[in-house]
């Protein structure tokens, strides 16, 4: 500040976050310390590893989300440039976490949200703005309440060993989310208006980001409808916010690393022509009765088939990923195609595509059954089983029980597994070890 500046209560309540984040930046030297460290000694590891990082994408492997078409009666679309502030004040901040190792998943929450209103019947979305993180108050009638009109998305803010914050291909989470509001009669948005006001909020929370590599900043994105009247319809009145929460790790896993499965196929979470490619809250209440029954049986997540042939369809909240010996005796990489059971996930269609590119083993989209996946294991020519996804991007599976049975999956036991590869090249992209356009910087 310059002796110029006339420095009143005003400009202090303005700046309280830069001078908090100064003075902890300062404290927290020491940890970044040992982010240099980390990628001092990574980049010795990636010296003597056979895949290279690419850091251009080659287009004809990503799938770019195609660009949302609005119902003619949505009304106004929201803008970033209305964004309005409104900061907590310094009584109501929380103390951040000193230990990362021990945030758990989705227990603490940053300052501040995001919300965005709809309301049809003032001419559509209203101006975004930032607000101190508080309850929401809605009439009991809200159709959230009692339709789960609900949607959701799952993104992060990884602290780069630059300094700077990155986020994950947003604009694949934008896409989705808006499809899942099509579906729902919700209203769609502009996903890149969405990630301006989003970048603001982050910048405001950006002290929440943790200072390690092993943690991040869970972006939870939320579209509820909050009509207050009982009819199943489109929702005339929504509310679009977001929450932000320092996460470490997601999954409870083995002593090794690796998880354990249970795979009952009288269970199914989606079904075709349903919703289980779509983020919606529906699709998940009823899921944690069978995660309940899995812990009680010593697994951690669940196996979801589907069908006759016990497809195997996602992991716990994960899509599933099989790298095994196919019938030419080639390596390939094997993922169920999106047929509808499946969510597209972000981290699934990263690894497809940079496995792609990398053409080092082939890649298939294309069913995976429990009949193959036996058979595999008694010819040995299964090597890895893993699920991907944001909150863990690989989780390798070393036992699956299925109709009463362990199946041991020799995941873990491979010289040089690809799912380490993938999870060191996504975890670099994402914590700007690589310049890559993937991580998109908030600024
Ligand atoms: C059911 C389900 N499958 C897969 C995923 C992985 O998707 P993403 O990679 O976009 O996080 C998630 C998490 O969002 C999920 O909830």
């Amino acid at each position: 500040m310059t002796t110029k500046m006339a420095i009143n209560a005003k400009d202090i309540f303005r700046n309280q976050h830069r001078l908090i984040r100064f003075i902890e930046q300062s404290i927290r030297l020491c940890s970044n310390q040992s982010l240099k460290a980390a990628q001092k000694q990574q980049q010795q590891q990636k010296s003597n590893a056979d895949f290279e990082i690419t850091t251009s994408i080659n287009t004809q492997y990503t799938n770019a989300p195609e660009p949302i078409k609005h119902d003619k009666d949505l009304g106004d679309l929201f803008k970033a440039s209305q964004l309005q502030v409104r900061l907590a004040s310094p009584q109501q901040l929380q103390p951040k976490p000193d230990n990362d190792e021990e945030l758990g998943f989705g227990k603490l929450f940053t300052d501040h949200m995001l919300k965005i209103y709809y309301h049809k019947s003032l001419g559509g979305w209203q101006k975004p703005e930032i607000t101190p993180l508080e309850n929401l108050v809605m009439h009991p009638a809200a159709k959230v309440l009692h339709y789960a009109v609900e949607l959701f998305e799952g993104m992060k803010a990884y602290r780069g060993v630059d300094g700077k914050i990155r986020i994950f291909r947003p604009d694949m989470n934008m896409s989705r989310m808006n499809l899942a509001a099509q579906r729902s009669g919700l209203p769609t948005f502009e996903g890149k208006e969405f990630i301006k006001c989003l970048s603001r909020l982050l910048t405001i929370d950006s002290e929440w980001v943790p200072h390690t590599d092993t943690a991040s900043l869970y972006i939870r994105p939320t579209l509820i409808g909050i009509d207050p009247t009982l009819g199943v319809a489109s929702s005339d009145s929504a509310l679009l916010y977001s929450i932000l929460s320092p996460v470490g790790s997601y999954f409870k896993t083995g002593s090794n690393g690796a998880v354990s499965l249970l795979a009952d196929p009288s269970y199914v979470r989606a079904w075709p022509g349903g919703v289980g490619n779509r983020k919606m809250g529906s699709n998940y209440a009823p899921t944690i009765n069978v995660q309940k029954e899995a812990a009680a049986k010593g697994l951690q997540q669940v196996l979801w088939l589907y069908g006759e042939d016990h497809q195997l369809t996602e992991v716990g909240t994960m899509n599933i990923f099989m790298f095994y010996v196919n019938d030419q005796g080639e390596q390939e990489l094997i993922t169920p195609p999106l047929n509808g059971l499946i969510l597209p996930g972000i981290t699934r269609d990263s690894i497809l595509a940079m496995s792609r590119q990398w053409g080092k083993f082939k890649v298939r989209e294309d069913l995976i059954t429990m009949p193959m996946v036996c058979d595999l294991l008694n010819q040995g020519r299964l090597l890895e089983l893993f699920g991907a996804g944001t909150a863990c991007v690989v989780s390798p599976i070393n036992r699956i029980n299925y109709l009463g049975q362990d199946l041991y999956i020799p995941t873990m036991e491979q010289e040089k597994p690809v799912h380490e590869l993938i999870r060191e090249t996504l975890t670099d992209i994402q914590y700007g070890k690589v310049d890559h356009p993937w991580g998109v910087v908030i600024d």
